[in-house]
């Protein structure tokens, strides 16, 4: 690991901290998918034990019920359903905006589970690392779509939206499944002027079932910057 790949290390394990002090006795939380979740998962872990607190979660994805397996945290009673409303939910992504406060997530395969959570906590908190902060979105976008509607969503894309789209696959070729049985198309769209309009065009189209930009509200950004330090937003 080199001394930067070192310090931004350092860097996200103090944002997991930061976030997991924020977390309140009794808590239920709906916990995000990526690496970035697995520190603050870590973190939350942690300070359960050192605080003795009673915080319940709800995962997003399989690898976030394994995260939670781990580090001994303990689950909603019905944690295969997203209660009406949850206290805070945490997660990472793949891109935000400091202008529009969007973001672009699903990068590791997780957007609809994470989209349904987001939308119903009452805070939510997102850890990145600074070379994610961007002013306008601009990375490719995961759109999750039924089979069945592969070639016709990817059609609209390049017709209406100008965008091509490619099909998510596996390294040796096979199509990405998305743990609720869909594809995944990553669109690139350029820089992303207006991503509420954007997010809501495309999620029109039959057969989306989610749009991996996010326009939800977010609390706080927790940022890792490669010098180590960590910053809110
Ligand atoms: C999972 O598909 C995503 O939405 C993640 O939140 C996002 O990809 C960030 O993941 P990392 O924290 O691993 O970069």
């Amino acid at each position: 690991m080199s001394s930067s790949d070192s310090s931004l290390e350092k860097a996200l394990i103090a944002v997991a901290q930061k976030a997991a002090k924020q977390v309140r006795d009794g808590e239920v939380l709906g916990l995000g998918s990526g690496s970035t979740v697995a520190r603050f998962a870590r973190a939350l872990g942690d300070r359960i034990k050192k605080n003795n607190l009673n915080v319940l979660i709800v995962p997003s994805s399989m690898q976030a019920w394994m995260l939670a397996r781990e580090n001994k945290l303990k689950f909603h009673p019905d944690s295969a359903h997203c209660p009406k409303i949850l206290d805070l939910a945490v997660d990472g992504a793949d891109q935000i905006a400091t202008k529009s406060r969007a973001m672009i997530k699903g990068g590791g395969g997780q957007l609809l589970r994470e989209k349904i959570i987001l939308s119903s906590s009452r805070r939510v908190f997102i850890l990145v690392d600074s070379s994610k902060v961007v002013r306008k979105l601009s990375r490719s976008v995961p759109i999750e779509v039924v089979q069945f509607a592969l070639e016709s969503v990817q059609e609209k894309l390049e017709r209406e939206f100008n965008s091509k789209p490619a099909l998510r696959k596996l390294d040796k070729g096979y199509p990405y499944y998305t743990e609720s049985g869909n594809v995944i198309l990553d669109a690139q769209f350029g820089e992303v002027d207006h991503p509420k309009e954007l997010e809501v065009s495309v999620k029109e189209l039959p057969g989306v079932v989610e749009v991996g930009i996010f326009n939800c509200k977010v609390d706080r950004f927790f940022i890792g910057n490669q010098d180590g330090s960590a910053e809110t937003l």
